[in-house]
Formats: structure tokens, sequence, C-alpha cells
């Protein structure tokens, strides 16, 4: 089916011309994890039909399956390339434990993503991220090896971090200036509206100097700020498929400050409701609205959650300054930046 970008909102990566859909999809758990077969498909097919045209999976996800089924899905589909964008991530590799099969040496920049690409059945991602960073690697090898995937192999277009300090993301861009190597233009941080503080604030520098990139994760804290967690953990859910995972989440959610964050959630679904929309969409929305988010990535289980899920576009411009604030008063966790002693611009 030829792309129809219906209302989908669409952002610069960062500093580069590629443009990404506000709202794209992940494979996290999901996509060769818990949901097999035509039941990918059919989720990245909905996201399409919504305007969606970035899909990420990671080598880590399901140890390579993630990347088979979305692979399988996308042949299937037989989107033309030029219409949608893709990527993964190296670092933790699939699961193996010989010494130089993860990590961020050039070694394994290179042959983790040659071996990526062989289960995407696929020639090239548009962007590679480093999925942490490797403290082990120095920075310099790690530049050169994820310029050598671009620039002399093409095996990708651009590449980013994820989870990488602000620290880390300017020094690997200092030693791209100096040595005439390729800087990565965006990160892949976890972000919503309970859990905000390296985005907003250790981040802000990347924004406002090198117009850094964004590809958020956990938009909605796992399905936390949809509701279905306010009366226990349903069954049919990633908490109680995952319990190993989220094990300490869920002890948490029992605690005085997970009752308190479940009232929370609760009132913003009355905000929600207010402006026609579930809570879900209203957290969604909240992200979008940053303009330091280029994407936010959903995760999806079911076919209906994306169609859910992609109206949030339609709550976007209701989040008026009023409501903003009616959030924040909510919420009650605004990061605050370090002190300007009265000299911010
Ligand atoms: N770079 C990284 O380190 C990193 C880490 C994590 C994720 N990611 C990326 O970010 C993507 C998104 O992260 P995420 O999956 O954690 O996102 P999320 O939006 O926080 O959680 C998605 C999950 O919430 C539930 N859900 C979604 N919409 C719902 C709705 N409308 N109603 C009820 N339940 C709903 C579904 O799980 P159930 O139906 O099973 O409950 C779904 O799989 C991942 O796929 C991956 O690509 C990256």
């Amino acid at each position: 089916m030829a792309f129809d970008p219906k209302n989908m909102i669409f952002r610069h990566l960062g500093p580069t011309g590629l443009k990404v859909s506000v709202f794209s999809l992940g494979g996290w758990l999901t996509y060769g994890g818990t949901q097999k077969g035509s039941i990918v498909k059919e989720c990245m097919q909905a996201a399409w039909e919504n305007g969606v045209n970035f899909f990420d999976t990671a080598e880590v996800y399901a140890n390579g399956q993630s990347e088979i089924e979305m692979g399988n899905a996308l042949k299937e589909l037989g989107w033309p390339r030029d219409e949608y964008v893709l990527s993964t991530k190296v670092f933790f590799g699939t699961g193996r434990k010989e010494p130089n099969t993860r990590g961020l040496s050039r070694k394994h920049i290179v042959e983790g993503l040659k071996s990526s690409l062989e289960r995407l059945q696929t020639p090239y991602v548009d962007i590679v991220f480093a999925h942490r960073f490797d403290y082990a690697t120095p920075m310099k090898e790690i530049v050169e090896g994820f310029t050598q995937v671009i620039r002399d192999l093409n095996l990708a277009y651009y590449w980013g971090t994820s989870e990488w300090s602000a620290q880390q993301i300017t020094e690997a861009t200092l030693i791209a200036e100096r040595y005439n190597l390729i800087a990565p233009v965006a990160e892949q941080p976890q972000y919503n509206a309970l859990h905000r503080e390296r985005f907003e604030v250790e981040y802000a520098p990347l924004f406002k100097e090198l117009s850094y990139g964004t590809t958020i994760w956990s938009p909605l804290a796992s399905g936390l700020l949809t509701g279905k967690y306010n009366d226990g953990i349903p069954e049919d859910s990633r908490f109680a498929a995952h319990q190993g995972w989220f094990g300490d989440t869920i002890k948490e959610l029992k605690t005085p400050e997970g009752q308190a964050k479940l009232d929370k959630i609760r009132k913003l679904t009355k905000v929600a409701e207010r402006l026609g929309g579930s809570v879900a969409q209203l957290a969604l929305a909240w992200c979008a609205a940053n303009p330091n988010v280029s994407t936010v990535i959903l995760g999806a289980t079911k076919v209906a959650q994306i169609h859910d899920n992609c109206k949030a576009l339609q709550l976007v411009e209701k989040l008026t300054p009023d409501v903003m604030n009616e959030i924040e008063e909510i919420m009650q966790n605004k990061p605050k930046g370090p002190p300007t002693w009265g000299r911010e611009r």
C-alpha cells in the first residue's frame, strides 16, 4: 500500500535532513518476543496506515528474533525502501558470551551490524545506534567504527547513541570534528511523564548546541501511563508476561511511592477525558509536544493499541500552556536545571 501520511507530524531527526514521523514503532519485548508471525506484520501495517514511517529494533531484542520477525514483515509488506526509515542498535549482542560478540569495538560495530542486516534481510539501515556506551573501547575507535559502517561500507546513513551521558555524546562529537569522522546525530533515551531528569536537564545543552535529535523510548512507562496497572496486574499485560524484568516496578507499585504514582495517573485520566482522549493518548501527546523529541517510539502488542495511540496526535494541539501547567501541578516532578543566577536569556 502506498504511504499516506494522513495527519502525521514529521520532524527532522536532529541536525540531519532525515524526516521521521513523530510517532514511530519499536519491537522491544514484543516482536520476536511475545508476538510472532502475522501479528508483527499487522502491527507494522497499522502503524504505516497511521502515517508512521520509522521502525526501530536492536540486535539484542529477543536475541535477534525481533530483527528476524520485523525483517520478514517488511519483506512481505513490500513498502518502497525510500519511504520508510529503519534503525537497529548494536552493543548487547544476541546473547552469545564470546568476548568479541558484544560491545563497541570496531570489530563488533561492523560484524554486529552485518549480522543485524542479515537477520533483517536488508542491505542497510538508515540509523544504527550504539545501544549503550562501552567503557572498554576508546572513544576514537567507537567513532571510527561507526564512520566505517557509514562511509566505507554503506551499511547505514547515520549513527546515534542510546543512554549515553551528555559528556560522552559531546566527546564523540568533538572527536568526529577533530579527526574528520562522522558524528552521532541522535540519542535514544527513556523519556515519559514519570522519567524526565536526564532528558530535560542533562541533555538540554545537546539540544541547544548540537540540535541533537532524540528517538525516545517507553513513552508510556511500559504501559503504566495507560492506567492499566491502577488496580493490579492484568493477566494479558507486559508486567504479567515479564515479571522478572519488571519485578522491582511491580513491587514499587505496592509502596506509598508507587501508590502516589498511580494517583497521579488517575488525576491525569480526568484531564485526558476532559480533552476528549485517554490517559495513554495524553501521555504520548505530552512527549510529542516537547520540541526536543524528534520521535516517540511506540510499543504495541495489539493492532488496536496502535490505532488508539496514534490518536494522540489530536491531543498535541490541545496541550495549551494552561493544560501543561495543570499536568505539572499533578506530576510535581519538573526537574530543576542548574542555577542561572539571573543570567538566563
Ligand atoms: N534504547 C533502549 O534502551 C530502549 C529500551 C526500551 C525500549 N526501546 C525502544 O522503544 C520502543 C517503545 O518502548 P516500550 O515498548 O517500552 O513503549 P511503551 O509505550 O512505554 O510500552 C508499550 C507497551 O505498553 C502496552 N500498551 C501500549 N499501548 C497501550 C494501550 N493503548 N493500552 C494498553 N496498553 C498499551 C503494551 O504492552 P502490553 O499489551 O503487553 O501490556 C505495549 O507493548 C521499543 O519497542 C524499542 O524500540 C529502546
